[in-house]
């Protein structure tokens, strides 16, 4: 169950979720748990999930390892401050600042080799579900971006689908329209990686998930986990999805 929060909170709001998420979720064995804040809390993040199994994350990070991109952030700079994971090619990054399946593949192998579980984002837009070009959009970011991973690489990764017209919208997709994408996208994993890396890939579904809603989505076993970008913010919300 991973938390995407987005461009939201300052590092003492971040501190000041953990100390209320933490005891709601103590006992939570069943899955990860996994925030991603952005990266001027990550440092504030590690040290209040500091004794718990609480993980954190970047969300996005550089291809290269150094050097000058300005704005950028490299797997070694997220490592050292205490992250283990680096969600991908969110459709926000796609949208509005212009990363492509070619990027999305590059910082995927980036996080890799600085050690980082990659959670790397599929989706499609309102328009190509609309015109009944879902799966052939899945195909193609799955052949452009993930397929070029070896099956070592592969085997480390985390894929979430997240239609971009379920995110942040309050429109969900039907655990039934999330279960059929996953599948599509499970039947990709197993033509390139084999059937072992589809059985064992985690697949999250992402957009609009709420308390109310987690309990149908994960009943479909298509569906592995969520990435939860609004309803992550509060840490009554978030434990109630990490709990469902
Ligand atoms: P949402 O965002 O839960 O606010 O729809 C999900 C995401 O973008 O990861």
């Amino acid at each position: 169950m991973a938390g995407n929060w987005k461009m939201y909170k300052t590092p003492a709001e971040t501190t000041a979720f953990f100390e209320k998420f933490r005891p709601l979720v103590e006992k939570s064995t069943h899955c990860e748990i996994v925030i991603c804040p952005p990266f001027t809390n990550i440092a504030a993040a590690v040290a209040a999930a500091k004794g718990s199994t609480i993980q954190i994350g970047g969300q996005n990070i550089a291809w290269a390892r150094e050097g000058a991109f300005t704005g950028e952030i490299s797997g070694a700079m997220l490592t050292a401050v205490g992250a283990s994971h680096a969600i991908v090619g969110h459709s926000e990054r796609r949208q509005y600042f212009g990363e492509t399946d070619e990027t999305v593949l590059k910082r995927t192998v980036a996080a890799l080799d600085a050690g980082l579980t990659p959670i790397v984002c599929v989706g499609e837009r309102l328009e190509e579900r609309e015109s009944g070009g879902t799966e052939a959009v899945l195909v193609s970011q799955f052949t452009k971006g993930i397929a070029g991973l070896t099956g070592q690489q592969f085997a480390k990764i985390v894929i979430a689908y997240e239609p971009v017209w379920a995110i942040g919208t309050g429109k969900t997709a039907t655990p039934e329209i999330a279960a059929d994408a996953h599948r599509v996208i499970r039947e990709q994993v197993k033509a390139k990686f084999g059937k072992e890396a589809a059985d064992a890939v985690r697949i999250l579904y992402g957009g609009s998930v709420k308390p109310d809603n987690v309990k149908s989505l994960m009943a479909q076993p298509e569906i592995d986990g969520s990435l939860v970008g609004g309803a992550s913010l509060d840490a009554g919300s978030f434990a109630s999805i990490v709990n469902f």
